[in-house]
């Protein structure tokens, strides 16, 4: 029986990268969409969840950060999966997400690729060879319409790397004016925005005499999309919790 997913920010441009691969899958089926702008994209769409009238089996959230709540509890009420794609969450978010987490069964990661979920491993192991005398910096480059940053993934990356530290890094947002020198507990992160760019990330690990960089770069959008399909079908009938990219990966192999 195919995955029935009810696709948030189904008008979206990732939105629309999942319901063209839907178009060819035998295993999955977006049953309908939510938008706060709906257009006629071939599946019914809806405003908010409340009108949703279709069964299904997972919600998949290319949508935003915004009103998260109704999209948790929609999944907690009809027992459904729920993988958030979406980026740009607070700390309030996170901690809400922790705790839906006992209740519903929870897909999220920044980023829905193989290769970045490689990057995090390798960077994670150069931290830890590298340690102290390695300065870490991340650069992530984006399209100009991109509205939060530094992106979830470069978050994301920093958050394995300050693993190795024992998170005890913080993380410092560009430089401007006279800041002085560069103190050891820094991750510098640097949002560089433009074009159409689909998403870069660096992280590079500056040492004396030696650079060291880790680099992955997305040429289009359907590596995500596809990410997203695969996480719904994952999901589909497992219990309430958090699970992530290396989850699935460990389940497929
Ligand atoms: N995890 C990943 O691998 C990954 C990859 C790409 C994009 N993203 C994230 O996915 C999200 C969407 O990206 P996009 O490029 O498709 O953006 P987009 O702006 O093209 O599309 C977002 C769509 O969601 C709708 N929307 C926004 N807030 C909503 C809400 N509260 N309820 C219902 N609909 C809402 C908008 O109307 C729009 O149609 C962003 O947060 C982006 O960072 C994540």
């Amino acid at each position: 029986m195919k995955t029935k997913i009810i696709l948030c920010g189904a008008c979206g441009k990732m939105g629309g990268n999942v319901l063209s691969l839907l178009e060819g899958d035998e295993s999955a089926v977006a049953v309908c969409g939510v938008d706060l702008f709906p257009k006629e994209i071939g599946i019914p769409v809806y405003t908010d969840f409340t009108s949703v009238k279709e069964e299904a089996d997972v919600i998949v959230d290319f949508s935003s950060a915004e009103n998260l709540k109704a999209r948790l509890e929609y999944a907690k009420t009809h027992k459904l999966g729920i993988v958030l794609a979406s980026t740009g969450f607070t700390a309030e978010d996170l901690a809400m997400i922790d705790e839906y987490a006992q209740s519903v069964a929870i897909f999220k990661t920044a980023n829905l690729s193989l290769g970045v979920n490689l990057m995090q491993a390798l960077c994670k192991a150069a931290a830890q060879v590298l340690g102290e005398q390695f300065d870490v910096e991340i650069i992530e480059r984006h399209h100009n319409l991109k509205k939060d940053a530094p992106s979830g993934t470069a978050l994301m990356l920093a958050d394995t790397v300050n693993e190795a530290f024992e998170g005890k890094k913080r993380y410092v947002d560009g430089r401007s004016g006279i800041v002085g020198a560069r103190e050891k507990s820094e991750i510098g992160m640097h949002a560089v925005r433009g074009g159409t760019i689909v998403g870069e990330h660096e992280v590079m690990f500056a040492g004396e005499d030696e650079i060291i960089t880790i680099t992955h770069s997305a040429r289009s959008k359907r590596v995500f999309a596809a990410g997203a399909i695969r996480a719904a079908k994952f999901l589909r009938g497992k219990g309430a919790g958090k699970y992530e990219m290396k989850d699935l990966l460990a389940e497929e192999n």
